[in-house]
């Protein structure tokens, strides 16, 4: 992803391995500070992905294939550290891919390499498939950061916009802050910013608005896991935009490469969500909310139903939800991709 460092303009990935160590841009410090995080050890691994230093489900899971490759060659119990990574966070499918990915190559560190060139690749080819829904002029809804630092460059929901903004086409997006951790406020404006994309940070409670004014011509979100009839995870607050946008007649995509699909769940009501600290809702700045004797709930994902989908944008074009076998098909031939579950 493009960065301006002290007016000079470079290239950073989120994550990367380099010196012995996992590197990952701590995206807890964004927007105020550009800082990177060494994680040496499977326990750094699992506290980063953990404690939300690296997220977003792509970035998760080339950290975790990078972690598992650094764990084999500082000769750490691989069961141990595959078990410490496995359980840092459920949704996001792309955690348990590279996982099975890094068992299928002896956790070798040229597959966590191949894992992380090949997870970049795929998210420029949604870009490029996901240019083709954009025209000069439109406006574009966004949910959640599933930028570059939600996948290592590019990203799934801003690839398409990197690229349209690349190719000349004049677009301006809607940024939902995401409450309560702020990656829209804080890591997708960032991104936006550095690359030029015109953008706004709106209240989360302010999209109903812009869509029914139709100020809105489309939308396009990441997703943390995909089941086999479309319906699919993503940040909290995804379900009621999908629903708000098709009440009033906006497109509604889904960006997301082979490593988000799932196709061992039939629906979303097998995907486990996962419930985050109460602080994360409760205290705003170092400041707690509300009475103190009042308890906060803190599911970090909701579940989207297929029928709210016009498409999903994948690494092999764009599908409807009730084409999806076909993506399960073309996942089956690609061996990178193969469903081993
Ligand atoms: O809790 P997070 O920040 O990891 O949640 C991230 C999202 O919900 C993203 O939209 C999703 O992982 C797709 S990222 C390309």
């Amino acid at each position: 992803m493009k960065v301006n460092i002290d007016g000079e303009t470079r290239h950073l990935f989120a994550v990367w391995y380099e010196d012995d160590v996992v590197k990952l841009i701590d995206q807890r410090k964004l927007p105020e500070k550009i800082e990177v995080f060494l994680a040496s050890s499977t326990d750094d691994i699992a506290f980063a992905i953990k404690d939300m230093v690296v997220r977003g489900a792509p970035a998760i899971g080339v950290t975790a294939a990078y972690g598992l490759a650094m764990a084999k060659l500082k000769g750490e119990d691989m069961t141990v550290a595959v078990d410490k990574i496995s359980k840092t966070r459920p949704t996001a499918f792309d955690l348990f891919k590279a996982i099975a990915f890094m068992k299928d190559n002896n956790f070798d560190m040229n597959a966590a390499k191949r894992y992380s060139s090949e997870i970049s690749g795929r998210s420029k080819k949604i870009g490029e498939y996901g240019n083709e829904l954009i025209s000069s002029g439109n406006r574009i809804l966004t949910h959640c950061n599933a930028g570059a630092l939600a996948v290592v460059d590019w990203g799934t929901a801003l690839a398409p916009m990197r690229i349209a903004h690349n190719q000349g086409k004049k677009i301006f997006v809607f940024v939902d802050e995401t409450r309560p951790r702020l990656q829209g406020a804080k890591l997708t404006a960032w991104e936006l910013g550095q690359e030029g994309i015109e953008h706004a940070i709106i209240a989360d409670n302010a999209a109903g608005y812009y869509l029914r004014k139709k100020e809105i011509d489309l939308a396009i979100v990441g997703a943390d896991r995909i089941t086999a009839n479309g319906d699919f995870a993503n940040k909290i607050g995804t379900y009621e935009k999908a629903v708000v946008a098709k009440e009033n007649g906006v497109p509604f995509y889904v960006a997301a490469p082979g490593s988000t699909f799932d196709f061992s769940i039939a629906s979303g009501e097998g995907i486990p969500i996962e419930e985050r600290s109460e602080d994360e809702v409760l205290v705003v700045n170092g400041k707690r909310l509300g009475p103190a004797e009042s308890r906060a709930k803190n599911p970090a994902f909701d579940v989207t139903p297929h029928k709210y989908v016009t498409a999903f944008i994948t690494e092999y074009g764009i599908f409807r939800p009730e084409d999806l076998g076909r993506v399960k098909i073309l996942m089956n031939k690609d061996l990178f991709m193969k469903i081993n579950q």
